[in-house]
């Protein structure tokens, strides 16, 4: 009988590639940990690049493919799957803003791996309840996720999240985040009181969040989401050139993908080279109960918007009143209803983009 070398094993397993990052998962250095038992039991460690990688059981199936057809003589095969996420600023510095940037140098953001806006060019189209369910979503899959609602007019995280009367705490200095649901939060309504008005001058307003961002101690956090306020004005401009975003998701809803506000949202960002993720449709469609679709705002209009504009269709979300009660009750819709038609449109979006989240980083490593 022949001897499995690791070699062999290294060697069947660099002709599997991954379909999105276009290389084979030995260069990727996505493999680790191989052994081999008994002569012929062989295990290895696949390591990729998000826990919410929506293709991780057809790389699984592919490498156990691999191994059992260039190497003879194997008898059983172990495949470890695990994940650790990619970072937008590599592990050298350099960013796409062509400036020095923070989130790989200074504390509390150096081990943020990911910062993703949540935005809109419109108010009102369901931003922030797909940044909430974004984030308990990816928090599921056991990603580190914080939270933050840029939202100063009208945050929306506290209720959201059932926590309007909590308060963070101050530890050296810096803001300690809530944490609910495995995110952790951080919103201006937890820091003044929503009753009272308060007029945000622009300044005022980018310097607020700013604290968001370098005054709380976020830790380590594979993605950190933000919650936009809708449009772009001011205050969303300052936020894009001053935050060291790996990419912005785009929501909007059927009907408003043939307004302007859309296009100027995406214009926006790719004037500072902020990568566009993808564009999610919200409020998409009805499901009846006999499981057809009403397409009450008209049909597909979102993805066609992504294909004409050269975006990714990260997904369409449909129109549920259980959705909205979620969003007012404090408990985010996804995990009162796990497995709904709704719930499975919401875990696809999300996947999507940690998946392009892990495409674009792969990109701009490859750019270097
Ligand atoms: N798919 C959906 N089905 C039903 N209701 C929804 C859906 N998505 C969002 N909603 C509801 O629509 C309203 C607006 O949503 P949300 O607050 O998330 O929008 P937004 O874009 O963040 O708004 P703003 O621009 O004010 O920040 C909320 O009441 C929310 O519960
Ligand atoms: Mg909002």
């Amino acid at each position: 009988m022949s001897i499995i070398t690791e070699a062999q094993i290294i060697a069947a397993l660099s002709t599997v590639n991954d379909p999105d990052l276009n290389r084979d998962l030995v260069t990727l250095n996505m493999i680790s940990d191989v052994r081999i038992e008994s002569g012929n039991r062989v295990s290895f460690t696949v390591m990729l690049t998000t826990p919410a990688c929506p293709l991780k059981e057809q790389i699984k199936q592919s490498c156990i493919a691999a191994v059992n057809a260039q190497v003879p003589g194997v008898s059983a095969i172990e495949v470890t799957m695990s994940s650790k996420v990619t970072s937008s600023c590599g592990h050298h510095g350099g960013h796409h803003h062509g400036e020095p940037h923070t989130c790989c140098s200074e504390k509390p953001l150096k081990n943020v791996k990911n910062i993703i806006a949540v935005a809109s060019g419109k108010g009102g189209v369901g931003k922030s309840t797909f940044a909430v369910n974004l984030a308990v979503t990816l928090a599921k899959t056991g990603a580190k996720v914080g939270l933050i609602d840029a939202d100063l007019y009208g945050p929306s995280i506290p209720t959201m999240f059932g926590l309007l009367d909590a308060k963070p705490v101050v530890a050296e200095k810096n803001l300690v985040p809530l944490e609910k649901f495995g995110v952790k939060l951080m919103s201006i309504g937890f820091l003044v009181d929503t009753d009272t008005a308060v007029v945000w001058r622009g300044p005022m307003a980018s310097s607020a969040i700013k604290q968001f961002i370098n005054e709380v101690e976020w830790k380590e956090l594979d993605y950190l989401i933000f919650d936009m306020p809708p449009g772009t004005g001011d205050i969303q401009i300052t936020l894009v050139q001053t935050l060291p975003l790996t990419g912005a998701v785009i929501v909007t809803t059927p009907q408003d993908v043939a307004l302007a506000d859309v296009s100027k949202a995406v214009s926006m960002f790719r004037k500072v080279d902020v990568p566009i993720l993808g564009l999610v449709e919200n409020m998409s469609y009805y499901e009846l109960p006999d499981g057809t679709k009403d397409y009450i705002f008209g049909h597909h209009g979102g993805e066609i918007f992504a294909r004409t504009h050269g975006l990714a269709f990260l997904g369409a979300i449909p129109i549920d009143r259980q959705v909205r009660e979620g969003g007012d009750s404090g408990t985010p819709y996804i995990l009162d209803h796990p497995g709904s038609p709704t719930s499975e449109a919401v875990n696809r979006a999300a996947m999507e983009v940690a998946r392009r989240v892990s495409i674009t980083n792969a990109e701009n490593a490859a750019a270097k």
